[in-house]
This record gives structure tokens, C-alpha cells and sequence, in this order.
């Protein structure tokens, strides 16, 4: 495209930024209707606080979020009304913030998308009554979003993918392997038994007060441990994997979480230091804790493919497998699942970890 630059008086190329502008100037003259659906999605289940504008063909037109993860790493865990009032100081301003990135005036909404379910109930609360106050105001439509489904759907906007696709989620709060057959119908093959591998790693970090840590003060558990283990030895531990006779594909971390605290107490009592003090095995035991948990989630993957595969309900020449969620983050745990899908020759796909986290886009 060629504009004419007035200073100059000549033609010259556009940057991508001034093209964009210009096609919102066409789309928003005064008075004509949008020519695209424009979508605000929020998003407050858990931690983050965050809202996007995104159109009917996957375009991101705006998006802000906050996150909480410092308060929490110094709570030493997420507090509910903590959070609840965190979301509260917040959503106001992230809401403009992504309105005002994308340009597109509230009259010209669609609809409002708000997750709904599931998550921590204080958190979810905020949303949606910041969300129903603001459809009533605006006259517009509401669409209530279930966050699993968003993380399962997010890969759609980055790749080209056909249902069905086989999706694991791996985060603070979810632990599940499904296969995604249309936008809202799901066939669940596993979930955790108890508690999500976050959810395990964040526990484990705090146990061996990783935030005190010099290179890991300001990370999230998860990744703290993925940072640690680098420099540490994974066969300096014999970590067994979870379930690993149960012939189904579920995951549990609860039990290897109690081993991983047995062995701290341990080398606490040999190092002669209390607990609060960071250990010097500390990168051997997130070593081992990282391979044992790559193992266990590439084992019951592996049986969710076999499983599809055998019953025809993924390509045979094309199978997918989305990984997805903050723990989805992990490069050691992608490589595990690379493996996985070399050898069943499925196709690994993980979306960008902005988007594999807790954000607006996915829901909006
Ligand atoms: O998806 P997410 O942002 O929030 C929900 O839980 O929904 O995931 C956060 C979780 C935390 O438990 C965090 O420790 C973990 O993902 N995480 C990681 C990594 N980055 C974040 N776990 C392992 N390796 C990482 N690099
Ligand atoms: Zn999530």
C-alpha cells in the first residue's frame, strides 16, 4: 500500500503500524457499523488479572495484564482474598489498558467473554461482576467462558488446527488430557488425582526456599526449578514416577511431593542447616523432581495417543497433540513430550508461553 507523505510530497511505503491505523480509521468511521466482531475478553480466575480485544478472525487488537506472582511468592502461596482484592485494585485499569491499546471504542464491542469457571471463586467473582456491570452499561452481549476450554482453543490462533487434537494442560490449577473433538466438546481421558504439577513444583520450591535464592528471587516455583536443575544432577536421586502401573491416564503428584519433602528433611539433618536456608543439593533435588515429572506426564500422554490412535479418533496421517498451561512452559518437559510425539508420529505444538498462560486473548 502507498500513501502520499505530505511533508515529503512524495509516495512512500507505510510502516505495518501506520497501515494498520489506517484500516481502523475505514473501520470506525462515525456512524457505519464495524465490519468485524470485536470481542473484550477477561480473564481473573486465579493470579492474573487480564483483558484483550481480539476480532472474529483471531486478530489481537489490544491487551494488558497484571500479575500477582510477587505478592504471592512473598505470601508464600496464593491467598484468596488477597488475590480477590489484588483483582479488585486492578481490573479497572487493565480493562482500559487493553481498550485503549486496541483503539476500539466500548460502543463498538460485540460482546464481553469473562471466564466463569473453574478457579477460585473470590478471584472469578471480581470478573464477573465487574463484567455484568459493564454489559448492562453498554447494552451488549455476555459470554460466559469456561478457562479450560480457552487454554484447550488457544492454539487455534496461532496454528492452523483441525479438530479433533489430543490437548494436555499443565498449570497451577490443571492437570487434564483431552481430546478436543469441536469448540465446545471435549472427551476427557485423564486428570490429577489430586493436586496439578504447579501447583506440586510451587511447593517444592518454597520447601527449599528457593526465594532466597539468588537467581531465583523473582521466579514463579515452576520456574525456579526449571532454572535450578540445569546446574543440577537428576541421578542423584531416585525419584520413581507416579501410577506408573495404573493402566489409564491419569496423574498424580501429591505422593511424590510428600517423597521430595522426606528427602529435604534428609539433607537438612546431613548439610546440618534449618529449614529456611537454601540447600547445596538444592539443584540436585530440582533435577530430580523435573525428570521424575517429565516422565510422568510423557508416560500418561504417551497411553492418551496410543489410546486415540487405536480407536481412530485422531488422524492416522496427521495427529495433533497441544500442550498447553504455565507448566506447558517447561523446555525439559517439552523435550519429553517431543519424544512422545516422534515416536507416534503426532505433531507437538505449544503455543507461545504468553499464551500459555493465563491471559485475556485466549478468552476473548
Ligand atoms: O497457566 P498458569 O499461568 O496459571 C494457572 O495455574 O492457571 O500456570 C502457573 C503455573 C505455576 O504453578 C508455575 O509454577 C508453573 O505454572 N510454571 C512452570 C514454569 N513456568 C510457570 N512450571 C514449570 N516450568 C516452568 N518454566
Ligand atoms: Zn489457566
Amino acid at each position: 500500500m502507498l500513501i502520499l507523505n505530505k511533508t515529503a510530497g512524495s509516495f512512500s511505503k507505510p510502516s505495518k503500524r501506520k497501515i494498520y491505523e489506517i484500516l481502523r480509521c475505514f473501520l470506525f468511521h462515525p456512524g457505519k457499523r464495524f465490519l468485524h466482531k470485536l470481542v473484550l475478553g477477561i480473564e481473573t480466575s486465579c493470579d492474573d488479572t487480564a483483558a484483550a480485544v481480539v476480532d472474529e478472525t483471531g486478530n489481537v487488537l489490544g491487551e494488558a495484564i497484571h500479575s500477582q506472582t510477587e505478592v504471592h511468592l512473598k505470601e508464600g502461596g496464593i491467598i484468596p482474598p488477597v488475590a480477590q482484592q489484588l483483582h479488585r485494585e486492578n481490573i479497572q485499569r487493565i480493562v482500559q489498558e487493553a481498550l485503549s491499546a486496541s483503539k476500539v471504542p466500548p460502543s463498538e464491542l460485540s460482546a464481553v467473554a469473562t471466564t466463569i469457571k473453574p478457579g477460585l471463586a473470590l478471584s472469578l467473582g471480581v470478573g464477573l461482576s465487574y463484567s455484568v456491570q459493564l454489559v448492562n452499561q453498554l447494552k451488549k452481549p455476555f459470554i460466559p467462558i469456561h478457562h479450560m476450554e480457552a487454554h484447550a482453543l488457544t492454539v487455534r490462533l496461532t496454528n492452523n488446527v483441525e479438530f479433533p487434537f489430543l490437548v494436555l494442560l499443565i498449570s497451577g490449577g490443571h492437570c487434564l488430557l483431552a481430546l478436543v473433538q469441536g469448540v465446545s466438546d471435549f472427551l476427557m481421558l485423564g486428570k490429577s488425582l489430586d493436586i496439578a504439577p504447579g501447583d506440586m513444583l510451587d511447593k517444592v520450591a518454597r520447601r527449599l526456599s528457593l526465594i532466597k535464592h539468588p537467581e531465583c528471587s523473582t521466579m514463579c516455583g515452576g520456574k525456579a526449578i526449571e532454572h535450578l536443575a540445569k546446574q543440577g544432577n537428576k541421578l542423584q536421586f531416585d525419584l520413581k514416577p507416579p501410577l506408573h502401573r495404573n493402566k489409564n491416564c491419569n496423574f498424580s503428584f501429591t505422593g511424590l511431593q510428600h517423597t521430595v519433602d522426606k528427602i529435604i528433611i534428609r539433607k537438612e539433618k546431613e548439610e546440618g542447616i534449618e529449614t529456611g536456608q537454601v540447600l547445596s543439593s538444592a539443584a540436585d533435588i530440582a533435577a530430580a523432581v523435573q525428570h521424575t515429572i517429565a516422565c510422568h506426564i510423557a508416560k500418561r500422554t504417551h497411553r492418551a495417543i496410543l489410546f486415540c490412535q487405536q480407536r481412530g479418533l485422531l488422524s492416522q496421517t496427521n495427529a495433533v497433540l497441544v500442550a498447553s498451561g504455565g507448566v506447558a512452559s517447561n523446555l525439559y518437559i517439552r523435550k519429553a513430550l517431543g519424544i512422545i510425539a516422534d515416536v507416534t508420529q503426532c505433531t507437538l505444538l505449544c503455543p507461545p508461553p504468553r499464551l500459555c498462560t493465563d491471559n485475556g486473548v485466549m478468552i476473548a
